[in-house]
C-alpha cells in the first residue's frame, strides 16, 4: 500500500493519503502510523467510506474501545459506534449543536479516552470546522512562574461543569448511575507516550482546583484557557466528505463550530479509545 503522511500546519495535524481502512493494514505501516498520531496529534485520513462495522474494526489498530458515557447516540445497529449529528434538539425546542466550546473529551473519566475519531458521513457544503488546541505548545509557551504555579495542582472533573457555558445532553437515569463524577486530574499532564507535558483542563467539566478558592481557581483557570486558545496554538480542521479524522484528547482541546446552514445535514460517526490515567 503505497500512502502519504504530510502535515496540515506547522505544528498540529497530519493527513493521510493512499491508506484504505477497510483494508488489512500491515504491522509496519500500524507502527508508522501511530508514531504519527504520537507527533501531530491529529491524522486525518482522506477518502475513507467505511460502515459503523468497518469503521470498529479500523480503529482497532489504534487501541481499545471505550464506551461512551450518554447512550442516547449509540448507533442501534451498532451501539459502540455514536453519531453525532445538526438535527438534535434540547427538550425545549432548541437545536443541540454537539461539542461547541473548546474541551477535551470525557475528562470525568478515571481514564479519560486518549482518542476521538470521527468520520464523516454528510457534510454542509461549507463551515462545520473542528478547531484543535495544541496544549503540549500552550505549555511551553506559559511563564516560567505559571508554570511553577500549577505544577502539582489537581483539578475536579464532573459530567456537568457548573461553571460551563454550554449545557450538555441530560444523561438518562441509567446514565447517571454508570458515569463518573468527581474524578482529580493534573492540570498539568505528561504524554504517556511522547512524554511532553500539556495543560489539561476542561471548561464544560471542569468544577474547581482541589485545595483551591473557588473565585481564585476560576481566574485560574480562565487565564489558562485563554492563553492556550490564542490562535498561534490552534489548528482548524476543514471537513471533507470521506474524512476520518483522530485525535490525541491528551494533547489537546477541540471544538466543533455552529457555523453553517443548519438546513443542510451535519452527521458523523464517533468513537474513542481507552486512555491512562493522565499524570
Ligand atoms: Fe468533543
Amino acid at each position: 500500500m503505497e500512502y502519504t503522511i504530510a502535515p496540515l500546519s506547522p505544528h498540529t495535524a497530519a493527513e493521510v493519503r493512499g491508506v484504505d481502512l477497510r483494508r488489512t493494514i500491515e504491522e509496519a505501516t500500524r507502527a508508522h502510523l501511530n508514531r504519527a498520531f504520537i507527533e501531530h496529534s491529529v491524522l486525518a485520513f482522506r477518502d475513507q467510506h467505511l460502515t459503523p462495522h468497518q469503521l470498529l474494526a479500523a480503529v482497532g489498530l489504534f487501541g481499545e474501545i471505550f464506551p461512551q458515557h450518554n447512550s442516547r447516540f449509540a448507533l442501534p445497529d451498532c451501539p459502540l459506534v455514536h453519531y453525532i449529528s445538526n438535527q438534535d434538539f434540547y427538550p425545549d425546542g432548541r437545536r443541540y449543536i454537539p461539542g461547541e466550546g473548546f474541551h477535551t473529551d470525557h475528562s470525568n473519566a478515571a481514564c479519560p479516552p486518549k482518542a476521538t475519531i470521527l468520520h464523516a458521513v454528510s457534510l454542509p457544503d461549507r463551515g462545520g470546522d473542528t478547531q484543535y488546541v495544541n496544549m503540549h505548545l500552550a505549555y511551553e509557551g506559559l511563564p516560567e512562574e505559571t508554570k511553577q504555579r500549577i505544577a502539582g495542582l489537581k483539578a475536579v472533573h464532573v459530567y456537568q461543569s457548573r461553571h460551563s457555558a454550554r449545557k450538555l445532553m441530560e444523561l438518562s437515569e441509567e446514565g447517571r448511575g454508570r458515569v463518573p463524577d468527581g474524578i482529580v486530574h493534573p492540570i498539568v499532564r505528561t504524554h504517556p507516550e511522547s512524554r511532553r507535558k500539556a495543560i489539561y483542563i476542561n471548561p464544560i467539566r471542569t468544577e474547581g482546583v482541589v485545595g483551591m478558592p473557588e473565585a481564585e481557581a476560576l481566574a485560574l483557570l480562565a487565564d489558562l484557557l485563554e492563553h492556550a486558545t490564542q490562535p498561534k496554538y490552534q489548528y482548524r480542521h476543514q471537513w471533507r466528505p470521506g474524512d476520518l479524522v483522530m485525535w490525541d484528547n491528551r494533547s489537546l482541546l477541540h471544538k466543533a463550530n455552529g457555523d453553517y446552514d443548519m438546513n443542510q445535514l451535519r452527521y458523523l460517526y464517533r468513537v474513542m479509545l481507552q486512555g491512562d490515567v493522565p499524570v
